[in-house]
């Protein structure tokens, strides 16, 4: 199947992720190298309903592969979760006459998405929707990465690195949080890339004595005299768990919450790579004409999956990396 089609809306929506922008551009080269025009929706969702857009060409989106953030701006939108906004954003999709829409984003960008297509169905026209997975929390149930994962992984552990020359200096404990959402993914590929002490991430039940007590206490033992323990925000707040450290080990952390930070900053090698492929296979979509859908990867491949199917696959953290994390930490219970 294939099909003609004359303008595509991007957006970029939820929380940002570096790798957007790269995104962006190969979506808009992609359609523009076959003839079709771009463009650019503001602010997310918010600006569908508030027809708030921009046109984009391929010169428009010249030197933004390395910038951070999105060009597009972003937005959480609680009137696109209502029918009535819904209905306002078809209307700006005809307005416009766009055929076609590629949403970057995460979890909420693509639910947005689905209702959106189920509406367009029921109105009976004919526009595809595509997305395209992008969020630092690496937590899309049909996608192996998400744009922006590699990037945020990579800001977290450098400002750890940092951390620890202080903590070693001052022989202390470091609790640092960081982000993820609901999922561990982000704690725990930082955890093992920083050597930390203990990583604590929502996929795993807390077991204090064990998960943290006994490990400070055995590297304590092993010789080591400052501590790094990650927690994903998932499991709570760091400033609780440095508490019962305090109360239960007798030493005194310092708390980091590394927060905004790690969404931001310029897209790595692989964020950049992933986001082009992706983009591109987004536009190659829509040309094939397979109704909606959302992209992923498999394998270092990119594939693209039908929509509703997509959204309901879930892809659990792998717990072998735990047992890596858990065998490498000094101290470790199963050293010999
Ligand atoms: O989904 C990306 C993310 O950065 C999460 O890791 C975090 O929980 C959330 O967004 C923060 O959202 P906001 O930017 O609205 O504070």
């Amino acid at each position: 199947m294939s099909r003609e089609i004359k303008r595509i809306g991007v957006l970029t929506s939820g929380g940002d992720a570096p790798g957007m922008n790269a995104c962006v551009r190969a979506v808009v080269r992609t359609a523009t190298n076959h003839g079709i025009e771009c463009v650019g929706i503001r602010r997310g969702w918010s600006g569908l309903i508030n027809s708030d857009f921009v046109p984009l060409n391929g010169n428009s989106v010249a030197h933004i592969i390395n910038k951070g953030g999105t060009i597009l701006y972003t937005a959480r939108c609680a009137e696109f979760m209502n029918p009535e906004g819904r209905a306002k954003a078809i209307n700006t999709c005809k307005l416009l006459g766009l055929d076609s829409i590629v949403a970057i984003g995460g979890d909420g960008t693509f639910r947005g998405a689905l209702a959106l297509s189920r509406q367009i169905a029921e109105s009976g026209q004919k526009l595809s929707v595509v997305g395209v997975p992008a969020t630092i929390d690496n937590d899309i149930g049909c996608s192996n990465y998400t744009i922006g994962f590699d990037s945020a992984c990579n800001t977290a552990i450098e400002a750890i690195d940092k951390l620890r020359d202080t903590m070693q200096s001052h022989e202390r404990c470091s609790v640092v949080e960081v982000m993820g959402r609901h999922a561990g993914f982000l704690a725990l590929y930082v955890g093992i890339s920083v050597g930390a002490t203990a990583v604590l991430i929502p996929e795993r039940e807390l077991d204090f004595q064990n998960d943290v007590v006994e490990k400070i206490r055995r590297a304590r033992l092993a010789g080591t005299t400052h501590f790094m323990i990650v927690v994903a925000e998932g499991v709570g707040k760091a400033y609780d768990i440095a508490k019962r450290i305090e109360e239960e080990v007798g030493i005194d952390p310092r708390v980091t919450v590394l927060g905004h930070i790690q969404r931001g900053g310029a897209p790595t090698a692989r964020d950049r790579e992933t986001a082009s492929r992706m983009g591109y296979r987004a536009v190659q979509v829509l040309l094939e004409d397979t109704g909606n859908r959302v992209i992923g990867t498999r394998g270092g491949d990119i594939l693209d999956i039908e929509m509703e199917e997509a959204l309901n696959m879930v892809k659990p953290l792998q717990m072998y990396r735990y047992e890596v994390l858990e065998n490498l930490t000094q101290g470790a219970r199963f050293r010999t």
